[in-house]
């Protein structure tokens, strides 16, 4: 069955658990803090429409980064603009004086005042919000902007982090196509220090927005790196917005990236992880992260039901070396309903199937959580159904002892730019081995697949609507062998809370 000159116009049924708004329109993470055993998770919001407009902060908490309660609206456009999208940190000392001595929130945001209807006659500049009260009512600072408008339009997303070898408060900002970094003791007066990005990564004539940057430790104790995340804005070219990332060194005003300077490194390979944040202040150096799940290309035109835009699952983060240079490997976070002993699908023992077979498991349709490990002879070829049987969502194939995984996406709903950006076809690379492993999650609307242990994430909206299916291996060229396959049912929650089935 193809797709291919399908109208699918049906209205989408709420993800069973990923995060949506509880109604209009929702795109960026923003604001991800961690404050008295509570996750923040503010996001780019316009309750009056299920299109992108005047964008306000909206708000949940989670104390476990699964069931989240939805808070009212934090962040509301004023005299000096939208709010647009920026960052959280716990101003633990009291250093920014905002709090009496208590400790107290404090989010960054751009605000985006826009001047006329001309579409690029905009400016903006940076705001703090602060809150003493976990987070429940915000007060705007009355110095703002604390960084005025630069003389150039895209100036955004500041991303606040501690710095402690130079005990300074560092601001990560989106400049153009490059990012800036700025400087501070006090949270409140900031100076530039330097600014990176001419001729590093991927350029495209959309602006870089929501920077992140961190240090992790690199696994098997190579010391550590610098993280610096990007987000490659709304464009048409290539495929629209996606999110790279450099790894080097920050010594608290410089960023050196230790590849060669046009090397990409994406956090995800396929069109729908974008605008990438990480949590400020989690416990034990965790470093946990969600994405918004679409792409500017058709965003605001993806099949809505009242509500538009969900996040993705929680990833946790971490660096790894490889035979290339060391690279970031992500895992869904294990809080994030993994009842994999309790699926309800799993493989007796391996199995060898050859061109012409396959294997279908029986029960379990539905929203779930699965994993396979599977090898591949030489020239084989393997098509993976996860979401429904009728639409095969990877083929993976071993060619001259390269692994390469493809995935094509149809999909039409009558409105014009999303039915011409929607499609694509594309494959990756997945290294020499011929073994692989996958684990993915399935829900209503998306698929999220990370390959060999996170070294390679793909994660794509889709227009089934079964949000799930027992999974299926069909072999239609050479042999493989499947070690392993698990499947495990997620249950449907309702609106604020759901959990895992037991
Ligand atoms: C990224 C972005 C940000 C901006 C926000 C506006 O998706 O364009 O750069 O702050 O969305 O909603």
């Amino acid at each position: 069955m193809s797709f291919e000159n399908t109208l699918v116009q049906y209205a989408p049924e709420r993800p069973a658990f990923h995060f949506t708004p509880p109604k209009g329109w929702m795109n960026d993470p923003n604001g991800l803090v961690f404050f008295e055993g509570e996750y923040h998770l503010f996001y780019q919001y316009y309750p009056d429409a299920v299109v992108w407009g005047p964008m306000h902060w909206g708000h949940a908490v989670s104390t476990d980064l699964t069931n989240w309660i939805h808070l009212d609206a934090a962040l509301l456009p004023d005299e000096n603009g939208m709010c647009f999208s920026g960052s959280a940190i716990v101003d633990a000392s009291d250093c920014s004086g905002l709090f009496g001595g208590q400790p107290g929130l404090i989010a960054f945001y751009t605000a985006h005042r826009v001047l006329s209807d001309a579409p690029d006659d905009y400016v903006q500049e940076q705001c703090i919000a602060y809150s003493s009260d976990k987070g429940r009512s915000w007060q705007k600072y009355a110095g703002n902007p604390v960084i005025a408008p630069p003389g150039f339009r895209d100036f955004r997303d500041p991303k606040v982090i501690w710095h402690g070898p130079s005990q300074h408060w560092i601001m990560v900002l989106a400049c153009g196509q490059s990012i800036r970094f700025y400087r501070s003791v006090n949270l409140l007066d900031w100076t530039l220090a330097s600014e990176f990005g001419a001729g590093q990564g991927r350029h495209t004539t959309g602006p870089w927005e929501c920077p992140d940057l961190f240090e992790l430790p690199v696994e098997a104790g190579e010391g550590s790196r610098w993280v610096l995340v990007v987000g490659v804005g709304a464009s048409e070219d290539d495929w629209g917005s996606f999110t790279q990332y450099f790894v080097g060194d920050f010594d608290g005003g410089h960023f050196h990236n230790e590849n060669a300077a046009d090397k990409v490194l994406l956090m995800d390979e396929s069109r729908d992880f974008y605008a990438v944040q990480s949590w400020s202040d989690v416990a034990d150096g965790r470093r946990l992260a969600i994405a918004w799940l679409s792409n500017w290309l058709y965003a605001n035109q993806i099949p809505e039901n009242g509500w538009r835009g969900s996040m993705s699952v929680v990833r946790e983060l971490a660096l790894v070396a490889t035979d290339d240079g060391v690279r970031l490997r992500q895992d869904f976070a294990p809080e994030f309903g993994r009842q994999v002993a309790e699926a309800q699908i799993r493989l007796p023992a391996s199995l060898a199937l050859s061109a012409g077979q396959d294997y279908r498991a029986e029960y379990a349709k539905g929203p779930g959580y699965g994993r396979t490990s599977l090898t591949l002879s030489p020239g084989a070829r393997v098509t993976l159904y996860l979401q429904q049987h009728a639409w095969p969502d990877l083929e993976l194939s071993l060619d001259a002892g390269a692994l390469s995984i493809s995935h094509r996406r149809e999909g039409k709903n009558g409105d014009e730019r999303f039915d011409r950006y929607f499609a694509h076809d594309f494959s990756v690379a997945a290294g020499n081995d011929p073994r692989i492993e996958l684990e993915w999650f399935s829900d209503h609307g998306s698929l999220e697949m990370l390959v060999n242990g996170g070294l390679i994430s793909l994660t794509s909206l889709s227009i089934s609507s079964q949000g799930g299916c027992a999974p299926m291996v069909a072999v239609t060229q050479g042999q493989c062998l499947l070690e392993s396959l698990e499947y495990a049912r997620l249950a449907i929650g309702d609106l604020d809370n759901w959990r895992a089935l037991a």
